[in-house]
């Protein structure tokens, strides 16, 4: 059968990026030419999140300045809050993000294309802002103060979550998650945003799509159902007995797989290394020896391999970051790489606008209201 047939335009070449390379010979991950490795060992996420939305890594003056405009950009304005405030404590805080986005654009609009980069590092910088001032506000009733002197994103969401600054430890595997979360070529929210790009939309209306594309458990969604599988678990044991079940019933397990990937994924190698890390340090040894055995599992009974958002977890789970919050994380990184895509579409556009393969009725008669048949009761 013809692939595009099996739907999901799996192996579809569906246009250029110069931002990302995803699984060339089935494993690998590049941006703007460097490998995910080096990123994750010698970067920062804010220097990541320069090179893909200026294309180059940042020199000294150019990384001070950067810094210091997210810093300037953490605020949220008062109608803002007014909104937040009246999300229900039970709302995903995908759903907050999600509004937030599509508040900011309603208050602070991109007035024209130019305006673009402005529009991308304001939302880089408040999107954490609005999050846990939601959060903090329906949790304990709080009405944080987000203009926080932190040098870095992470250390900024840490310090709003937990009321104090992170320590190294902590700050710097947040760090890497979301260094290795911030892009990943025509992924399906990434494809969302730049569909919307394609049809001349406005920024912010490309990144709120984004996110609703992100929030399903298929993508980024993923990690958080990894996590309420993971914690199911007291041991090994029970794990591996339970999983089997689970195969047994076809079901799938959440944060195994990838369209892309044949072989693995590079991020998940990273990851677990800080996964192990901070379960050692945190005393969550269980959640590492659990996690441990349900990939082994996994390799041994369907030849499959964690993603990113397997052992991603656990980390985030050590770094005491509430679940619902996991998958926003995601979108806090992901930002960089929607704005890079939605710049990219821009600057040579074409609306995007497939076809598709008729499997309806052939042509047919008009009927009258009166003559069409009544189904039975
Ligand atoms: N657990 C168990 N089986 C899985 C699986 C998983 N996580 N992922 C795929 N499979 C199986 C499917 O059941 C299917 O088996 P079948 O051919 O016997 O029906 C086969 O592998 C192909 O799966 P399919 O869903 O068609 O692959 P895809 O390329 O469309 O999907 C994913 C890719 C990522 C959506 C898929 O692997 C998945 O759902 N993974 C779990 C969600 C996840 O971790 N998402 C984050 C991705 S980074």
């Amino acid at each position: 059968m013809n692939k595009v047939n099996r739907g999901g335009l799996e192996g579809i070449v569906a246009g250029q990026t110069r931002l990302s390379t995803v699984g060339i010979d089935g494993v690998g991950l590049t941006y703007l030419g460097y490998s995910i490795e080096d990123l994750a060992a010698h970067a920062g996420f804010e220097e990541v999140a320069y090179l893909l939305l200026y294309g180059e890594l940042p020199n000294a003056n150019e990384f001070a300045s950067f810094i210091n405009r997210l810093k300037m950009k953490r605020g949220v304005p008062a109608s803002l809050k007014t909104v937040l405030e009246q999300l229900p404590a039970s709302s995903h805080p995908m759903d907050v993000l999600r509004t937030g986005c599509s508040a900011l654009g309603a208050l602070e609009p991109e007035l024209q294309f130019e305006d673009q980069y402005r529009a991308a590092e304001r939302l880089l910088s408040c999107m954490p802002s609005i999050l846990v001032y939601w959060y903090q506000f329906q949790n304990s009733g709080r009405r944080i103060d987000v203009e926080l002197d932190s040098e870095t994103i992470a250390e900024h969401f840490l310090q709003m979550l937990q009321g104090h600054p992170p320590s190294e430890l902590h700050r710097r595997a947040l760090d890497v998650g979301l260094i290795l979360y911030a892009e990943h070529e025509f992924n399906a929210s990434t494809f969302t945003a730049r569909i919307v790009a394609s049809t001349l939309s406005d920024f912010h209306s490309a990144i709120t799509a984004g996110i609703g594309a992100l929030r399903g458990p298929l993508h980024g969604g993923a990690n958080e159902a990894a996590m309420e599988l993971i914690e199911r678990f007291q041991d090994p044991e029970t794990a591996e007995a339970s999983l089997l079940e689970m195969l047994a019933r076809k079901e799938k397990i959440m944060g195994f797989g990838h369209r892309v990937y044949k072989k693995c994924d590079p991020r998940s190698d990273i990851i677990q290394v800080w996964s192990r890390r901070l379960c050692e340090a945190e005393g969550e040894q269980h959640l590492y020896d659990v996690s441990e055995r349900i990939e082994k599992v996994m390799r041994r009974e369907k030849k499959m391999f964690p993603n990113l958002d397997f052992y991603s977890a656990s980390a985030f789970q050590c770094l005491g970051i509430p679940t619902p919050m996991f998958t926003p994380l995601f979108v806090l990184s992901r930002i960089t790489g929607w704005a890079a895509h939605i710049f990219e579409q821009r600057a040579d556009n074409r609306l995007i606008r497939p076809s598709a393969d008729y499997i309806g009725p052939t042509l047919r008669d008009w009927l009258p209201m009166d003559q069409r048949c009544i189904l039975e009761q």
